[in-house]
């Protein structure tokens, strides 16, 4: 009995010790939970728990295994990293037995904590290997050529083909895997049922060069010792389809920029028990022939007649005697295959009918509570022929009825034609989004109620990192415009809106937004995928172009900066983000050759005084797109982002240990410092008012109203790169207040100066000015948006006001352009204070501006944000109480923290209820301006202050 009872203390202290020990989860590969990828070194990472404060890993090791079976008994056949010593846990790239494709690796790791002791192993997960070489794919392109069936006069939208096929599977089947890829859209199905649950596959890049694949395990949809069917739906998507803008400017070139035919490659591998295979592609064995779908494409909506539907034509037995053997089409021999490296879009939340309306006309308009974009599915019973014709569109006029002007040539309309099914019909597109709130609805032969429609939110998902509350009502509602705004244009690549006929991955809104994305959204893989498309659309000459990918819709579409940046300043962004220097390092000979590019035009002057870009149409480029009152210089801004651009290359270069470039880059950014102090300053610090200073450029902008670089855009700039000598940030932050004040204490910026005009304006110690800005009401200002009605960013600052209605010129009037929403990064940086002082958050400071007192509703006195990092996950909470505040931070294991506590001396500061001295885990460093700096390790900290 003693025995016993010996054992089972020792046994319990045994579990108690693991229990206390570093715990790992959250394991991913190339920022994926279980993915299939075709990086040959993937990269690992785990997040930690602690039961205890104050945690740190000390050491890990990485157990990878070709079998469940192995990893379980820990004989790593692939890989032992061995006790690798210190903090990492990402980033860590796949070093063992060399990779085949289609091999599927199981890992685990264990963290040893600070003191030493082991935690217990973590979860298996696994990554699978995709296909590794262009030689693994015998699949050919195939397609059916439908263009001369489109018949309509404005747009020509020919029917979807189908195409199918039905294989034997012999009954000893393991598993299978079936990999797919179109030149357009395609959706795949087996035996009926889709594969996966990706929209809009297999993604836009720039098809000449590269397409990516998706690969599904469809082990559980194929039936053994039977025929099966193989299926899929093809359509024009942005390979074939129409695309971007050009038909505001007549260009005839309006759809097929890559190719008139979408194109299916597909290969299903079917493994058997005795390890033989059988491998289906496709190839001449297909049939193609058509359906319902009538007409699809992803700017104009579709049109489903169910009355044509093929029966039966994705399941076995469909009578295919009448489809035709498809074409087989050459492959362009430069155009590599890879596995998606993305978040895949998906449907990420479905959206029920706030209210629906009827019309005199007899149609209905539903409204949907919230802009957004995605489709509709229509639940609707009727005879057959009934047309059902839905509009979407992001307003109403004041009288009630849809406003489409907006969307300028898009036509977005899906049509369903009934097939009379007595038990009712359900039906949504599958190649299309639209952009909307409202959608109206004509041709129901019944009243409608809220279940005819049910929206359906589509977009890359990327999983949901930030929240950010407080005590004010605007502020929330601000908070969720900008997060849906995003979640509405990063589908596949960042867009500029999801409305209008554009829908493409402008730059200069990419990089003003990239940092504020990170707060909302891990986008690490969405911006993996997207840099990718930057670079492979870099000009000739080394500029980036002015969106990515980069078909050339118009002549004139080139470059521009304040654009082309997004090369350097996405890449920057994801590192400062996610610590991930993959990217820079293979996208490093790419920036290089951009600042050669920007050297070059700067003719050795280091600032773009000759004019430089005046070869660029418009002249000197967009310069501060959609600002007011007078215009900063285009050249001056370019000369701005060329020393930002070099600092960022600098710390890149030292990130990867390229000490050469690193030397050089810092040489040339402390080069266009001078340069653009002595050309762009006048005597007393402040940017010249002369215009003869700056290019001759007329600017892309509302009416000529000339350039003078004394502008609350150049100064916040200026700050917020760091342009000018520390000891003059607080002139140019008075300049900057003094700018304010003479505009009525109103913001006049655009683009390229509202991102950077809060921080700019708290760098320099005005932090009420920021926050006055922030929480105006008055136009122009965030809060005039949402006293407005808006559930998204606009575009424009008055894009709509309740006495005006729609002022502007509705070809370029979205309500749903994030630019503007990068005011987010000030939101989390500043107000809530959190901000990497190392890449990936290992350390970070909380640095919280506590909104101004006396603005009663209208103020803030309760904030809560917090950030999920790759560290895991960080809040910055604080309350205005009477006559105190209060601080809550919480610092994830393995992390360190400087929270700068908002207080004049520690003697004010309590910490969980006791006097601050009582601490080991948190110490005061030093003390700054109005705050107390104190370092603490991982554990949750309450912080008091008496005021
Ligand atoms: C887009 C912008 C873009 C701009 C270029 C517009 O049509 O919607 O967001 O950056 O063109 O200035």
């Amino acid at each position: 009995m003693k025995i016993y009872c010996l054992f089972l203390i020792a046994t319990l202290s045994v579990l108690n010790a693991k229990a206390q020990g570093l715990g790992a989860v959250y394991l991913r590969c190339e920022y994926k939970e279980n993915p299939v990828t075709d990086v040959t070194s993937p990269r690992l990472s785990w997040e930690l728990t602690s039961k205890e404060n104050d945690q740190v890993q000390s050491a890990y090791q990485i157990l990878v295994a070709s079998s469940a079976e192995l990893l379980s008994e820990s004989k790593a056949d692939l890989w032992s990293s061995g006790k690798v010593p210190g903090r990492a846990t990402y980033q860590i790239g796949y070093q063992g037995k060399p990779l085949e494709s289609r091999q599927i690796c199981y890992w685990k790791v264990r963290s040893w904590d600070k003191s030493g002791r082991v935690g217990q192993w973590s979860k298996m997960a696994s990554w699978e290997m995709g296909l590794l070489s262009k030689s693994d794919w015998q699949a050919q392109w195939i397609g059916l050529d439908l263009n001369h069936l489109g018949k309509g006069k404005t747009y020509h939208l020919p029917p979807a083909p189908y195409l199918r096929r039905e294989v034997f599977i012999k009954n000893t089947m393991k598993k299978a895997r079936l990999y797919v890829t179109a030149l357009g859209l395609y959706e795949f199905s087996i035996n009926g049922k889709k594969a996966g649950d990706a929209f809009l596959t297999p993604g836009w890049t720039d098809y000449d060069k590269r397409v990516y694949y998706q690969t599904y395990d469809v082990t559980s949809s194929l039936k053994p010792g039977s025929v099966n069917a193989l299926a899929s739906q093809l359509s024009y998507g942005w390979y074939a389809g129409y695309l971007g803008y050009s038909l505001l400017v007549q260009n005839p070139v309006v759809r097929a920029f890559y190719g008139k035919v979408p194109l299916l490659k597909a290969q299903l591998e079917v493994t058997y028990q005795d390890g033989t295979k059988d491998i289906f592609t496709t190839d001449q064995h297909w049939k193609a022939g058509q359906g319902a779908l009538l007409e699809s494409d992803l700017l104009n909506g579709e049109t489903y007649d169910a009355s044509l539907e093929a029966q039966g034509w994705d399941r076995v037995g469909f009578n295919d005697k009448n489809w035709k053997t498809p074409p087989i089409y050459p492959d362009k021999p430069a155009r590599q295959i890879q596995v998606y490296p993305g978040p895949p879009v998906r449907i990420t939340q479905t959206m029920p009918v706030k209210s629906v309306t009827e019309r005199a006309t007899g149609s209905y308009i539903f409204d949907m509570g919230q802009n957004f974009a995605g489709i509709v599915r229509l639940k609707v019973k009727g005879v057959k022929g009934d047309t059902v014709r839905l509009r979407f569109g992001e307003k109403l006029y004041p009288d009630g009825r849809l406003m489409t002007e907006n969307l300028r040539m898009a036509r977005a309309t899906d049509t369903y034609i009934l097939k009379g099914d007595p038990q009712g019909e359900r039906w949504e597109p599958k190649f299309t989004f639209h952009g909307f709130q409202y959608v109206e609805v004509t041709g129901l032969k019944t009243r409608p109620d809220h279940q005819t429609l049910l929206g359906l939110v589509i977009g890359s998902d990327t999983p949901k990192v930030g929240s950010f509350e407080t005590d004010n009502s605007m502020v929330n509602q601000l908070y969720s415009n900008i997060d849906w705004t995003q979640r509405a244009n990063y589908i596949d690549i960042p867009t500029d809106c999801p409305q209008r006929d554009e829908r493409i991955g402008w730059t200069g809104d990419a990089q003003v937004y990239v940092k504020s994305a990170t707060f909302n959204r891990d986008v690490a893989s969405f911006f993996t995928k997207w840099v990718v498309d930057l670079n492979d659309g870099q000009f000739e000459n080394g500029a980036y172009p002015l969106y990515a990918p980069a078909p050339s819709l118009r002549k004139t579409d080139t470059f521009s900066p304040g654009w082309m940046e997004a090369g350097i300043i996405c890449p920057y962004q994801i590192y400062r983000a996610y610590a991930d220097t993959r990217m820079i390092v293979q996208g490093w000979p790419h920036m290089v050759r951009f600042m050669d590019f920007l050297e070059k035009r700067s003719k050795g002057a280091y600032v773009f005084k000759e004019n430089a870009f005046d070869d660029i149409d418009p002249k000197g480029g967009f310069g501060d797109w959609l600002s007011f009152g007078k215009k900063t210089p285009p050249d001056m801004l370019a000369s701005f982002y060329y020393a930002y651009c070099a600092d960022m290359m600098a710390e890149m270069a030292e990130a990867i240990g390229n000490q050469k470039d690193y030397a050089h880059f810092t040489k040339t950014a402390a080069a266009i410092r001078k340069a653009v102090l002595t050309h762009y300053t006048d005597s007393e610090g402040r940017f010249k008012t002369d215009e003869k200073a700056y290019g001759k450029g007329e600017g892309y902008v509302d009416g000529a109203l000339g350039f003078t670089g004394h502008t609350q855009t150049a100064y916040a700039n200026a700050i917020y790169m760091k342009i000018l000598k520390e000891t003059d940030t607080g002139k140019a932050g008075a300049y900057l207040v003094e700018l304010l004040k003479a505009n009525g204490g109103k913001l006049g910026t655009g683009f390229l100066g509202a991102k950077p005009l809060l921080p700019a304006l708290s760098a320099s110690g005005h932090s009420d000015e920021a926050y006055k800005l922030f929480l105006s009401k008055e136009f122009p200002s965030w809060g005039f948006e949402v006293e407005n009605g808006s559930t998204t960013i606009w575009e424009r600052w008055d894009s709509f006001t309740k006495e005006d209605g729609f002022k502007y010129n509705a070809a370029m009037n979205s309500f749903s352009h994030y630019a503007f929403g990068a005011v987010c990064e000030w939101m989390f940086g500043n107000a809530a204070g959190i901000r990497p002082s190392k890449p990936g958050f290992e350390t970070f400071d909380i640095r919280p501006e506590i909104a101004p007192d006396g603005m009663g509703k209208d103020g803030i006195n309760y904030l809560i944000a917090s950030l999920h990092t790759i560290n895991g996950k960080i809040t910055s909470e604080w309350r205005k109480e009477t006559e105190k505040l209060t601080l809550k931070v919480t610092v994830p294991v393995n992390t360190t923290a400087h929270i700068y506590v908002p207080a004049e001396s520690p003697n004010h500061i309590q910490l969980d209820g006791k006097p601050f001295s009582t601490f080991t885990n948190a110490k005061v460093t030093k003390q700054e301006k109005g705050y107390v700096i104190v370092e603490a390790g991982s554990g949750a900290y309450q912080f008091s202050v008496s005021q």
